[in-house]
């Protein structure tokens, strides 16, 4: 698909662009193509039985947890080359690192680029080309310390780069097929589900988070929906309005010297997880569980607060791909992807978004 492709989705009108300022995410139903939706379900069961055979496509009683030893064993099978394994999980989630074929792409990242480039300026936003001939993903990365974390992580050996955030970019980030291909833009997180029956997250929530930290190119997010999430099925679900405050917090934080990957610090502003500010929302503020058909596109500020929602049903897996926009580096310099001085949340969006007011 190219960026002109007429399979994209309409634009945003000035009330969705509103909500979206003022809530932080917005819902956009039923909005991808059937057919490609379709394609990525019936891939995603080719791979579930190859993995992991004993649940069957047609028979909901097998789509039971996984087990301790099922996880170990998924989890072995990474592939030479670096990365994750292609299927993986462990009780009631399973991934599936298929976010740069083409596929996953044209689905969802490509599908919805025009509304990127509408949110965040056009000319503005990395294009996710996906794999070369050898299926390597390149891009350029601001190597932040989360970042080289995530590549570490996520890539399993060492492929030449800084053992530590260097805050600067990396032009041409090479990265295997399965790994971290979200870090330079080029891919999506695959497809990340929930089985039925999922255990309720408590009245804490405590896996709720905001994704990584503040500094860097990651402005706009999206959650796409491959089958129908019904309510209470384990929909992406948001506490409205936490973009704004969780944005300030941590980049006051960051001013402050705590970086997100701060993990000794006994009182942290800015870990996304249990910072003052987070423990503020969840008493001021009632979650906001996301569903709808398929094809359902949540398009949401990088710094809302957020969990997977319970899956309550018997019958359905919850199947969606995550994909982050990413400013490109020459429309937001490594100064400025580590300084939000004045604490503009919208400094980085299009004159379009800038312009929207919602009081
Ligand atoms: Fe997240």
């Amino acid at each position: 698909m190219s960026r002109n492709s007429k399979t994209h989705v309409e634009l945003l009108n000035s009330d969705q662009i509103a909500k979206f300022k003022r809530d932080g995410y917005l819902v956009l139903p039923g909005i991808l193509d059937p057919d490609l939706c379709r394609q990525a379900r019936d891939e995603m069961w080719e791979t579930i039985s190859k993995h992991l055979p004993r649940m069957k496509r047609d028979d909901p009683s097998t789509w039971t947890p996984i087990t301790e030893e099922e996880s170990a064993r998924l989890k072995a099978a990474r592939p030479d080359a670096g990365g994750d394994p292609y299927f993986s999980g462990g009780a009631h989630r399973f991934v599936v690192r298929n976010g740069a074929e083409e596929l996953l792409l044209n689905l969802a990242p490509r599908a919805i680029w025009p509304v990127a480039e509408q949110l965040l300026g056009a000319g503005t936003v990395v294009w996710p080309a996906g794999l070369d001939e050898i299926e390597m993903a390149t891009g350029e990365s601001f190597m932040s310390d989360d970042a080289v974390n995530g590549l570490v992580s996520h890539v399993g050996h060492d492929m030449g780069w800084p053992e530590k955030g260097t805050f600067e970019t990396e032009p041409a980030l090479r990265l295997p097929k399965t790994g971290p291909v979200w870090i330079n833009g080029q891919g999506s997180r695959g497809l990340y589900c929930t089985l039925p029956n999922s255990p309720d997250p408590g009245p804490d929530y405590n896996s709720a988070h905001s994704d990584g930290a503040c500094y860097g190119r990651y402005r706009l997010q999206i959650a796409a929906y491959i089958d129908d999430v019904p309510q209470n099925c384990g929909g992406f679900t948001v506490w409205p309005g936490s973009h704004t405050r969780v944005w300030e917090e941590q980049w006051e934080a960051f001013k402050e010297g705590e970086k997100h990957t701060d993990k000794h610090l006994s009182v942290r502003k800015a870990g996304g997880y249990t910072d003052p500010v987070i423990g503020r929302i969840k008493s001021d503020t009632a979650p906001v569980e996301c569903h709808g058909p398929a094809g359902t596109v949540v398009l949401w500020h990088t710094k809302i607060f957020h969990v997977v929602g319970q899956n309550t049903s018997s019958d359905v897996i919850r199947q969606a791909t995550i994909y982050g926009y990413l400013k490109t580096a020459e429309s937001l310099s490594d100064e400025m992807a580590m300084d939000n001085a004045g604490g503009d949340i919208w400094r980085d969006w299009s004159h379009e978004v800038q312009r929207q007011s919602y009081h």
